[in-house]
C-alpha cells in the first residue's frame, strides 16, 4: 500500500500526517519509484509552516529522495526496473513510500554511495557545488567565511572549499562546535555569540576582510557578514535559519563596492544536462574524498514531525532522514 505525509494546513510539525495515497500507471516518460530513504531539509520546514507558499495544499512535501524503480513508462530509454536512483525536485512529493517521477529528474547512484549518505547529503552537496562553482568562482588565494560551519551545508562547504586549497574561516553558535568546525577544514573558527566576529575576522585576515561570505543564517548574521568583507567582496546569502534578512539599502554596498546574491538551488538545476553534470561531480567528490560526516539518524516516515522538531531545535542538522 502507498502512503504519504500530506499537509492539509500550514502549521507546526503536527500538521505532518501519514495518509494512504493511490498512484496510476507511469505515463510515457515517467518512473514509478519505491523510496528507500528520504531527505529532510530546512526548506521542508518553511513549506510546512507556510513561510514559502510553494506547495499547493493539500500536498506532499519533500524535495529529495533515493529509491528503486519499480515500473517504467513506455517512452523511458535510460532506466530499467530495479535501478537505484536519487533525485531533487522543486515539485515536492518526496515524503512518500512511492511516487511517480519524470525520468529526466532521476540519476543513477554509484553502488559505493549508500542511501543514508545520499539522503542526508545530496541536496546539500549540490548546493555547495552551486555556491562554489556557479555563484562564485573562488581561487586558491581567497579567504572565505562560512556561517554555521558545523551545520548540514556548512560542514560540506568547508570540506569542499578546503579540498580546493581555500582558506576557510567558520562561525558556530557555541564552543562545543569549534573542534567540529576545525575538523571540517576551518583554519579559524569563531563562536558567534561572542559578538566580536568582525574584529576576529579582521585579525585573521590582517585587517583586509574576506573575499566571500557564505551566509545561511540570515537575519542574525547578515550585518556582520557584510562588515567582514574586503573591498569588492561578495556576500552570498543562501539561507535564513534565523529568519529572513531585512531590506538592504544599495548605498550600503557602495561603501566597499560589495555584491550580494541570494541563490536558490532549484534555479541552478532547471537545465537537465547541468543538473546531471552537477550530480556526477558530487558523486565524484564523495567517492574521492574522505569526508567527515556525522552519524545519521533515521526515523520512520510516519514520524516526519519528530525530524522537523529536531531540526528546528538546532540539533541533528544534515544527519536526519526518513525511511518509508
Ligand atoms: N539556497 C538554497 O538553494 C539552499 C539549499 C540548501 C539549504 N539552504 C538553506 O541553508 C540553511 C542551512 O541548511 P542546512 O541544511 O545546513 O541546515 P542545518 O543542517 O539545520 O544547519 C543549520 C545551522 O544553522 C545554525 N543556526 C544559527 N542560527 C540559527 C537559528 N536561529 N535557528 C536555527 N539554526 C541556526 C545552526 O548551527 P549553529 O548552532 O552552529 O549556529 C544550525 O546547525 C537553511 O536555511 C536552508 O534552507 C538553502
Amino acid at each position: 500500500m502507498c502512503k504519504a505525509i500530506i499537509i492539509r494546513n500550514y502549521g507546526d510539525a503536527k500538521v505532518l500526517e501519514l495518509e494512504k495515497i493511490s498512484l496510476n500507471e507511469p505515463g510515457d516518460r515517467e518512473l514509478l519509484i519505491r523510496h528507500t530513504a528520504i531527505g529532510v531539509n530546512y526548506h521542508d520546514i518553511y513549506v510546512r509552516s507556510g513561510l514559502y507558499k510553494t506547495l499547493n495544499l493539500p500536498g506532499i512535501p519533500g524535495c529529495e529522495a533515493i529509491g528503486i524503480i519499480e515500473k517504467i513508462g513506455s517512452g523511458v530509454k535510460n532506466f530499467k526496473k530495479g535501478d537505484r536512483i536519487v533525485y531533487i525536485t522543486s515539485d515536492y512529493g518526496a515524503y512518500a513510500t512511492h511516487r511517480m517521477l519524470s525520468d529526466h529528474l532521476a540519476i543513477k547512484v554509484p553502488d559505493m554511495i549508500s542511501d543514508e549518505v545520499m539522503a542526508t547529503n545530496f541536496l546539500r552537496s549540490m548546493t555547495v557545488k552551486m555556491l562554489l562553482e556557479k555563484v562564485t568562482k573562488i581561487t586558491l588565494a581567497d579567504t572565505i567565511l562560512v556561517t554555521a560551519a558545523a551545520g548540514g551545508v556548512g560542514r560540506l562547504l568547508c570540506q569542499w572549499a578546503n579540498s580546493l586549497g581555500v582558506c576557510v574561516i567558520g562561525t558556530v553558535s557555541n564552543q562545543n562546535k569549534v573542534s567540529k568546525a576545525n575538523s571540517y577544514g576551518c583554519k579559524y573558527t569563531i563562536v558567534c555569540d561572542q559578538n566580536d566576529v568582525v574584529e576576529k575576522v579582521m585579525n585573521f585576515t590582517g585587517g583586509k576582510g574576506v573575499d566571500v561570505v557564505y551566509d545561511s543564517v540570515g537575519s542574525e548574521t547578515f550585518e556582520h557578514s557584510l562588515a567582514t568583507l574586503k573591498k569588492c567582496g561578495h556576500l552570498v546569502n543562501y539561507g535564513q535559519s534565523s529568519g529572513p534578512v531585512e531590506p538592504l539599502m544599495m548605498s550600503t554596498l557602495a561603501i566597499k563596492s560589495l555584491t550580494v546574491s541570494r541563490p536558490i538551488l532549484f534555479h541552478f538545476i532547471e537545465h537537465t544536462e547541468i543538473y546531471h553534470q552537477m550530480a556526477h561531480s558530487v558523486f565524484d567528490f564523495f567517492m574521492s574524498n574522505r569526508l567527515l560526516l556525522p552519524e545519521s539518524e533515521s526515523y520512520p516516515l510516519k514520524d516526519a514531525s519528530i525530524t522537523h522538531d529536531i531540526l528546528e531545535s538546532r540539533r541533528g542538522g544534515g544527519s536526519l532522514y526518513l525511511i518509508p
